[in-house]
């Protein structure tokens, strides 16, 4: 819903109220819906991108998917696809990550999404919804793609943070996959004593299976009966960009290849590792995958 196109640069210095002068810049497309496409379609698993685009920098979008060979539905908006900044300062070896927020202006335009997912979904067996809302979406938009999914039998896959999670999840999804801190945020909307006590306010209200994303340490899959702990293979880290996309990808790449669900947390952590080795917004690649995959998992 709210996809961007990332531009990447540095400077000797950046210093206030002077200009800037930054390095040839790089454009990738960004959002958590856009990754997770780009994942999906390296590790070899056929996918529509729904996005919503508008303006000069939505054709930019298109035309990047296009040349990533991302099969892509693109919902027209009149509202510009945002933009989003990242600068190395050389002088300290840090970057400043400038993120802008997204608009969609008109009712007409979300509720044609919710249209697109309702024709496109009959070709698919999963549902993905990842990233942020823009301005003028209601919070509550992804519980309404949980709806259409579960009227069509298919299976409803969140990845969000704030409100768009706590109210996103109010009709039930197969996944969600709250890291350290979207977890403990919704420990603290629902009033949850104890993480025990969360998810089983999340399994009432239909939550099937919860990936708790630990960074490093961990990742635990807990479902109504079980909970599995993984620890992610300790890797060089070169740009951690990407890597929750990329577990989303890889998880669901894994189930639609018939993992059981175990394996396929397992090829979600062999997926975001080869993005985490990868430079700067790079993804993963297949073929890494498969040997994180079948080193650590299989
Ligand atoms: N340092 C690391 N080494 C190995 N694997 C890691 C590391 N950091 C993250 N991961 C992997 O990436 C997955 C997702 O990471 P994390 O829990 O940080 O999610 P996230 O906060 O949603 O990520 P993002 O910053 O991309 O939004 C983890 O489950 C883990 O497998
Ligand atoms: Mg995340």
């Amino acid at each position: 819903m709210n996809p961007s196109i990332d531009i990447g640069t540095e400077a000797d210095e950046v210093i206030t109220d002077q200009k800037t002068r930054c390095a040839t810049p790089t454009f990738d497309p960004g959002g958590g819906g856009i990754n997770v496409a780009r994942v999906l379609t390296r590790l070899g698993v056929h996918s529509d991108a729904l996005f919503v685009c508008g303006g000069y920098t939505g054709n930019l979008l298109k035309q990047m998917m296009a040349e990533e060979e991302i099969k892509s539905v693109p919902i027209e908006s009149l509202d510009v696809t945002r933009q989003n900044v990242a600068i190395i300062d050389n002088s300290i070896g840090k970057q400043y990550r400038f993120v802008l927020p997204g608009l969609v202006s008109k009712k007409s335009t979300w509720k044609s999404v919710l249209e697109k997912v309702e024709t496109t979904i009959q070709n698919y067996d999963f549902v993905v919804a990842s990233g942020s809302l823009p301005i003028g979406v209601p919070a509550d938009f992804y519980s309404l793609i949980s709806s259409i999914t579960k009227k069509a039998g298919k299976q409803f896959v969140l990845d969000t943070s704030g409100s768009a999670l706590f109210e996103g999840i109010l009709n039930g999804a197969a996944y969600i996959k709250p890291n350290q801190e979207e977890f403990a945020e919704m420990k603290r909307i629902f009033n949850a004593a104890s993480d025990d006590e969360l998810c089983s306010i999340l399994f009432e209200k239909g939550i099937d299976h919860i990936v708790h994303t630990l960074g490093k340490e961990k990742t635990l899959l807990i479902t109504p009966e079980h909970v599995f702990e993984f620890t992610p293979p300790t890797i060089n880290v070169r740009s951690t960009i990407g890597a929750g996309d990329s577990f989303i990808g890889g998880l669901v790449a894994g189930l639609m290849r018939g993992l059981d669900k175990k394996q396929a947390v397992g090829f979600g952590i062999s997926a975001a590792a080869s993005t985490l080795q990868s430079e700067g917004t790079d993804l993963c690649d297949a073929d890494e995958v498969e040997d994180i995959y079948s080193k650590n998992f299989a």
